[in-house]
């Protein structure tokens, strides 16, 4: 039976990841959470004795010197925690499974990846697009050489303005000091993605974005400072009580509040944070950014990041030598034209099940195949995974110092 302990109860880890790894058949052993509520929630749903919900990871990892209640591990607290609660985890005899981004600095990137080289243990982060059906598809598609060399791509992040405002201004990742810059929260999946179609490594980044739209600046003339009391709260396309109060009783609308009553929720919109208006908030994180990379095998890359779109998707253009491809992973859908020829082919959605286009799913089936001995089922292990968050961390020294970053000089340094 593999028993699996949760630290950051949250949306990631209870929810998604902890709830994933139950229909497979495992057990939640353990649970920590600094928030209380979360813990009760726990205690109900994975039916949990008291000794076993922890308020802190201090006392998890002391009552795992004492008894090996767990034998798996996911680490799903903010952003900030991962650095020190992974470093910490690989001291004991654990399969961790790591949410992203996995730190914060160039050098702590470098010092995971030393500390799992030594261990006997999986380490696998959470990039759940490499699992995805939509992206495992396309790798295929260019492994086959159909299009022959890749020469170009153009990669599209399109957050979803009501996602950029639910996470980015008004929630947890709205503020780098708290969290961390947009492209290493958002992106360093993209980054893994273009490493992976690919299969190359960078030589140079190229980035520039700000936060134009989301401060105070732009607030209407008139507007309040919590949408409850604003005259533009039945029209305002960030209006708090419209988007949350239609949202179903899960996902972001438990992030607001635990209490699905409607009162529960005026309370959090009057309190909270969720509840502010949009050009009234603690976000410094860039609301647009853009990134160019060239290839050591000579592919050019431009990656687009903006929180201004209808939909929530990515998008991509390969342009090879004989054929490009164009792909939406909000349709699932992959066009293949090849030059010279009328020869259009339309790979079709596949069905998937749950979010990230089925690789949440496919991350956790990944996950408990690897616990079980099969560790090719890892493709996003400790050393994969470096490099992406290294392609962040430059992208900002190149958009903050507004020059062209040497990824080899970057890395030396
Ligand atoms: N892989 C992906 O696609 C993906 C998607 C969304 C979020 N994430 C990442 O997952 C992580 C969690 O995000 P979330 O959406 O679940 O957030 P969340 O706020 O819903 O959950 C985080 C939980 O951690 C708890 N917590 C905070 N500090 C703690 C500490 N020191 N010890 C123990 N618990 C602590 C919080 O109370 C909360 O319950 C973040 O790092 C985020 O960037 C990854």
């Amino acid at each position: 039976m593999i028993k699996v302990g949760i630290i950051g109860a949250g949306h990631r880890g209870r929810q998604t990841y902890g709830t994933l790894m139950k229909k497979f058949g495992c057990q939640i052993s353990g649970v920590c959470d600094t928030d209380p509520i979360k813990l009760a929630v726990a205690r109900e749903e994975y039916n949990l004795d008291n000794e076993y919900l922890f308020e802190n990871k201090e006392d998890f990892f002391k009552k795992l010197d004492k008894e090996q209640f767990c034998n798996a591990l996911i680490i799903a607290t903010p952003d900030k925690d991962h650095y020190e609660t992974v470093m910490k985890a690989l001291d004991y005899d654990l399969d961790i499974l790591l949410e992203k981004p996995i730190c914060q600095t160039k050098e702590e990137a470098i010092n995971i990846s030393k500390k799992a080289a030594g261990s006997k243990n999986v380490l696998m982060m959470c990039y759940v697009l490499r699992y995805a059906p939509f992206y495992r598809n396309l790798k295929e598609i260019l492994d086959s050489g159909e299009i022959g060399d890749i020469m170009s791509i153009v990669h599209n992040e399109n957050i979803g303005y009501y996602h950029f405002a639910h996470s980015f201004v008004r929630g947890n990742w709205g503020n780098e000091k708290r969290s961390s810059p947009l492209i290493l929260q958002k992106s360093c999946h993209d980054m893994d993605i273009l490493l992976y179609l690919t299969g190359s490594r960078p030589k140079s980044i190229n980035s520039y974005g700000s936060l134009s739209y989301f401060k105070e600046a732009r607030q209407p003339k008139g507007a309040a400072d919590r949408c409850l009391d604003c005259k533009f709260k039945e029209t305002c396309i960030y209006s708090a009580p419209k988007f949350y109060g239609n949202l179903p009783l899960s996902g972001w609308r438990l992030v607001v509040t635990e209490d699905k009553t409607e009162l529960g929720l005026e309370k959090a919109l009057r309190e909270g944070p969720f509840g502010r208006c949009v050009w009234k908030c603690d976000n410094d994180v860039c609301d647009h950014q853009a990134i160019s990379i060239d290839f050591e095998n000579d592919i050019s890359a431009v990656f687009n990041l903006s929180a201004f779109s209808n939909e929530i998707h990515r998008n991509i253009k390969i342009q090879g030598t004989k054929g490009e491809i164009i792909g939406d992973d909000l349709d699932g859908e992959i066009e293949v034209n090849l030059f010279g020829s009328d020869k259009k082919t339309i790979y079709k959605k596949v069905k998937v099940n749950g979010s990230h286009g089925g690789g949440d799913e496919e991350l956790i089936k990944a996950f408990i195949a690897a616990i079980k001995g099969d560790k090719e089922a890892v493709k996003t292990g400790a050393q994969e995974s470096i490099m992406s968050h290294l392609m962040c961390f430059a992208s900002e020294v190149s958009r903050k110092e507004n020059i062209r970053v040497n990824i080899k000089d970057y890395i030396e340094k």
